[in-house]
């Protein structure tokens, strides 16, 4: 069987993803063919005889810039094209890019083929960018040293979405943010722990009232955690009193 959707990772660092693709979840997904990683030493692709990718910036400052000669080889050398084809992807990690969100996971996650370029703290030469189709793309709004450690943390959030990765296609439905709001609080045996009980409703083994808990403990944590996320959505009546108690609620513990 061919693998549904090929990875290939471009990085400086080919060392730092091999424990990652052994391990975990992405492991067993690679292990059973449902997708295929490939990492790409850009070093292999340097053009000078000393095989170097980065240099100074010019304008001056600190830190190193992927060089463009080996980004532009090896795109060529996947087979890349100015223009891309609609089932395929390349994006860069940067802390200037886009913000990676659940959206973007599940796109990139119908693809057939995704590419990830590492970029360095600093960046790449923006010429890559008017060569190739390629989508800058953040994790978040806080600085990393490299691309690597994003890299990962997209390649675990499209993946989990490929059926038959996940042990258990429905927990990627109740997901965080897969419907704008939180996940709700989840609890396991024993019943009671140092006094504290599992709430009644999820003992209740009544379907439609666990559901409506759950919606319930959702929005609750997002207006405890993330409460900027509600503004988002559209709710029903019902939802709409509850925030509102939430909100009383806070006014007069504050
Ligand atoms: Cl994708 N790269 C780097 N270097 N820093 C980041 C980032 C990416 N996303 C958030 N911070």
């Amino acid at each position: 069987m061919t693998p549904r959707m090929k990875i290939e990772i471009i990085t400086l660092f080919p060392d730092y993803f091999k424990p990652i693709i052994e391990q975990s979840i992405i492991g067993r997904g690679k292990e059973n063919k449902l997708f295929d990683i490939r990492i790409i030493n850009l070093r292999d692709f340097a053009t000078d005889k000393h095989q170097t990718a980065d240099d100074k910036p010019y304008g001056g400052g600190g830190g190193m810039v992927l060089k463009v000669e080996p980004l532009d080889g090896c795109l060529a050398s996947l087979g890349y094209e100015m223009k891309p084809k609609p089932t395929e992807k390349i994006l860069l990690t940067s802390a200037a890019g886009c913000r990676f969100e659940q959206t973007g996971a599940v796109a990139y996650s119908l693809l057939n083929r995704l590419t990830i370029i590492c970029g360095h703290y600093l960046g790449v030469d923006e010429r890559i960018l008017s060569l190739y189709d390629i989508e800058e793309v953040s994790i978040g709004d806080y600085v990393m040293t490299g691309g690597e450690a994003a890299a990962t943390v997209i390649i675990d959030a499209v993946t989990r979405l490929i059926p038959g990765v996940l042990g258990n296609f429905e927990s990627a439905m109740s997901d965080s943010h897969s419907d704008k709001l939180l996940g709700a609080p989840v609890y396991t045996r024993p019943e009671v722990y140092k006094g504290l009980a599992v709430p009644e409703p999820l003992k209740d083994g009544n379907h439609r009232l666990i559901e409506q808990f759950r919606k319930k403990e959702s929005i609750r944590k997002t207006f405890e955690n993330r409460p900027e996320l509600l503004e988002e959505i559209e709710f029903e009546k019902n939802d709409l009193k509850y925030i509102d108690e939430l909100k009383q609620k806070k006014k007069s513990t504050n």
